[in-house]
């Protein structure tokens, strides 16, 4: 909070420019600084070079709406889908749709879903069978659409659980969902499994890569990994992938990509003059009406701006990083990883009851870094961003100065900074 009040109402008279500038300064001023870490777990940190790149655009292309295409936002588009189409590994014959986030992109599989099945003339109360690490949206777009939700245990290394996913579905059945990776544990579920049931049972396989989406590919080509692209394997339907997490545009853009572009249709929406709409025929693709060309642009110029270069060298910090922090983890007493950092997430938990998590979220949050608490059981869950192996180094110390400090027996508040989604 600020020393200015808050305001309560539109002011009566506009602010000049420079008294909104110096308001913005002040308020991010006291925002946590990178200086001391970095300041948001939820989402991975922009490095400098996309960020000014984005900055450019979106100040150049903040009068748009991406509803009403000029030209210029028309070529920007066009060019984003090219460049997100080889990002991704979408071959010729799929489709892809840019929506604002990945809450909308699993939005979409889900009712791509729904809708196929209501054309095979399917009856009764559709269900979707997911691992119980997949994220929210997925109960949100089957609350909004009348689905049953079967959310099965993940295995005891927190992928999604083959044989028990298989197990619960029925002649219902129209969703089958992975995670690469899940957002609660960052492990990768077995895609190409649940891929070959899927494709034997015909039901829709949506992998949801939000998080790993634009990570993946790239981590997989620099360290020689085998890697198959998700639509090589006949079971998968659609894939969701965020720009604004691991492909470092900024935020309010994600993708849905399906293996054939017919499939769009079950997420396109068309009303005629006919249908008693008395303006013009309304045509959107994707569940929103306006969006913003600054977001496009934005995007855009960070795509443009990195490059497959780019990607990589971020890749590799990202690599760099995880090793940092993987290798000091080890060395803290008490203190593990709780699972093998596999696409930008690492997560960890103390097994010493003289440390409670708790306290040590609250001890980093009081130091300015960051700590996601995830509970059930209780583990700090971070999205690794590419700051470099010293920031690693250093955060790792913090973690161990803390983890000292609460063994020690002081009692830290909490900051109360980082919630998701509460
Ligand atoms: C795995 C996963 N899927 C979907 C989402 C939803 O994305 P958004 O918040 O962009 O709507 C998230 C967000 O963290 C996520 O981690």
């Amino acid at each position: 909070m600020t020393s200015a009040p808050l305001l309560i109402g539109l002011p009566e008279a506009g602010w000049r420019t420079y008294d909104i500038e110096r308001r913005m300064h002040e308020l991010l001023a006291a925002d946590p600084s990178l200086e001391v870490g970095w300041p948001d777990t939820l989402w991975p940190v922009l490095p400098d070079k996309p960020l000014s790149a984005a900055r450019t655009a979106m100040a150049q292309f903040a009068h748009l709406n991406g509803f009403v295409r000029p030209t210029s936002l028309q070529v920007i588009e066009t060019e984003l889908l090219a460049m997100v189409r080889d990002l991704l590994g979408i071959p010729d014959e799929g489709g892809l749709t840019l929506t604002v986030g990945g809450t909308e992109s699993n939005f979409l599989a889900v009712k791509g879903a729904l809708f196929r099945s209501r054309e095979r003339g399917l009856g009764g109360r559709p269900n979707m069978v997911i691992a119980a690490t997949a994220h929210p949206s997925f109960d949100k777009a089957a609350e909004e659409l009348g689905i049953e939700v079967r959310r099965i245990p993940a295995d005891a290394e927190f992928r999604a659980d083959v044989a028990a996913m298989s197990d619960a579905i029925d002649a219902q059945t129209i969703l089958l969902a992975a995670s690469t990776p899940n957002y609660t544990h960052g492990t990768l579920d077995p895609v190409e499994e649940i891929a070959a049931i899927a494709d034997e049972r015909d039901i829709w396989f949506h992998i949801d890569a939000c998080v790993g989406g634009c990570l993946l590919p790239t981590l997989k080509r620099i360290t020689g990994a085998p890697w198959t692209t998700p639509f090589q394997f006949p079971g998968v339907t659609s894939v969701s992938a965020d720009l604004h997490k691991f492909g470092f545009t900024p935020t309010g853009i994600s993708t849905l990509s399906v293996k054939s572009a017919d499939l769009i249709r079950h997420h396109s929406f068309r009303i005629s003059v006919d249908d008693s709409w008395p303006f013009r025929p309304y045509a959107r693709t994707g569940f929103t009406g306006s969006r913003s060309g600054a977001v496009l642009a934005g995007a855009w110029a960070t795509l443009v701006a990195l490059g497959q270069d780019g990607y990589e060298e971020i890749a590799h910090s990202i690599l760099e990083g995880a090793d940092a922090f993987a290798s000091g983890i080890a060395q803290i007493e008490g203190i593990e990883l709780v699972a093998p950092h596999e696409c930008g997430v690492i997560v960890f938990t103390s097994v010493d009851e003289k440390v409670p998590v708790d306290q040590l979220a609250s001890a980093l949050e009081a130091g300015g870094w960051p700590a996601m608490l995830a509970v059930k059981p209780d583990r700090l869950q971070f999205l690794l961003s590419p700051l470099g192996r010293p920031m690693y180094e250093s955060f790792v110390a913090a973690i161990a100065t803390a983890v000292e400090r609460i063994r020690a027996g002081e009692s830290i508040a909490s900051a109360g900074l980082n919630t998701y989604g509460g």
